[in-house]
């Protein structure tokens, strides 16, 4: 009985993992066909959650990702290149990028020629559910996610994956949105129909932070943080380019605050995978801070 129950939850059953075909394919077509209009509206940063001068926030994404020289990065789900090469105009990094529409990687190529780097940056047409194929394994001092990790419908299967490709003591860093916890359950009916609208506009699969921090639990990732990002009122963009978007793509646009119901958090994650093998140094399982156990 005792070896049937541990052999359960060893089980796909136990860790919820069911195979799904994955939604790539589909959300390369979506930037393929919509990429340029993404480009009018949003500029070469393609994220939704901003500062008026979108520079401001890609100076705090270095703050709180921790990007420093020396490292070796990986933007997964890189749009057309421009937080990649930001990064690699302020800081001698190597950034890695990978997309999956091939309109996108052709942008990002091709923008190569004007910009004056500091650091190094390649693209890779490719599906980041096979990064660990595609560049190996302990390769990344960080993975970064910015408004690109909600696209994946395999999110324990992307989180394992950018596990094995992060060096020990590496980090893996998420912005992204987030379903809305249900206040009540008539709100709950209107946030589940906005998701669900959002995904189907989108090519999104909102994540649930609940799923999202459980898979990084299982995988023995140590959670260094899970906060709002925090911009100032009169720095923040307050969503006005993406509310003008939304028409492009047939949501409704927010006209009044009145009754509006918020169906989304944005969030940033960041965890870092052990920098030291947990089944032989079990004496450091609770000195998880960076600065007690980072080389
Ligand atoms: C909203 S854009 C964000 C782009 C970029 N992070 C930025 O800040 O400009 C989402 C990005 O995720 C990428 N993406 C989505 N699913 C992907 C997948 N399976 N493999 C690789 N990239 C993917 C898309 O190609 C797109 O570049």
């Amino acid at each position: 009985m005792l070896k049937k129950l541990l052999n359960f939850f060893k089980s796909d059953a136990a860790t919820d993992k069911k195979p799904v075909a994955l939604n790539s394919a589909e959300v390369g077509a979506f930037y393929n066909n919509t990429t340029d209009k993404f480009l009018e509206v949003y500029g070469d940063i393609i994220q939704a959650f901003r500062t008026n001068n979108v520079y401001d926030y890609l100076d705090y994404t270095i703050q709180n990702a921790e990007l420093k020289d020396g490292q070796k990065i990986l933007d997964a789900g890189c749009g057309v290149g421009g937080p990649a090469y930001y990064f690699a105009s302020k800081l001698n990094v190597e950034v890695e990028g990978i997309t999956i529409s091939d309109v996108q990687f052709e942008k990002a190529n091709a923008a190569k020629a004007s910009k004056t780097l500091l650091g190094k940056v390649n693209f890779t047409k490719g599906d980041y559910h096979d990064m660990d194929r595609i560049y190996g394994a302990d390769v990344f001092d960080r993975v970064v996610f910015l408004e690109s990790f909600g696209h994946s419908n395999n999110k324990p299967l992307l989180i394992e994956k950018a596990f094995k490709v992060l060096k020990p003591g590496g980090v893996l860093y998420i912005k992204d949105l987030f379903k809305r916890e249900h206040p009540n359950a008539e709100d709950g009916i209107l946030i589940d129909k906005i998701v669900a609208e959002i995904d189907r506009a989108y090519c999104y699969h909102v994540a649930d932070l609940h799923e999202v921090l459980a898979t990084m639990r299982r995988l023995n990732f140590i959670i260094l943080f899970v906060k709002t990002p925090e911009v100032k009122v009169g720095e923040f963009e307050h969503l006005t380019i993406s509310n003008n978007f939304q028409e492009l793509f047939d949501i409704a646009r927010i006209i009044s605050w009145e009754n509006y119901i918020f169906p989304v958090d944005f969030y940033e994650i960041k965890v870092m995978k052990p920098p030291f093998d947990l089944s032989q140094q079990k004496h450091l399982y609770f000195l998880n801070r960076p600065e007690v156990i980072a080389p």
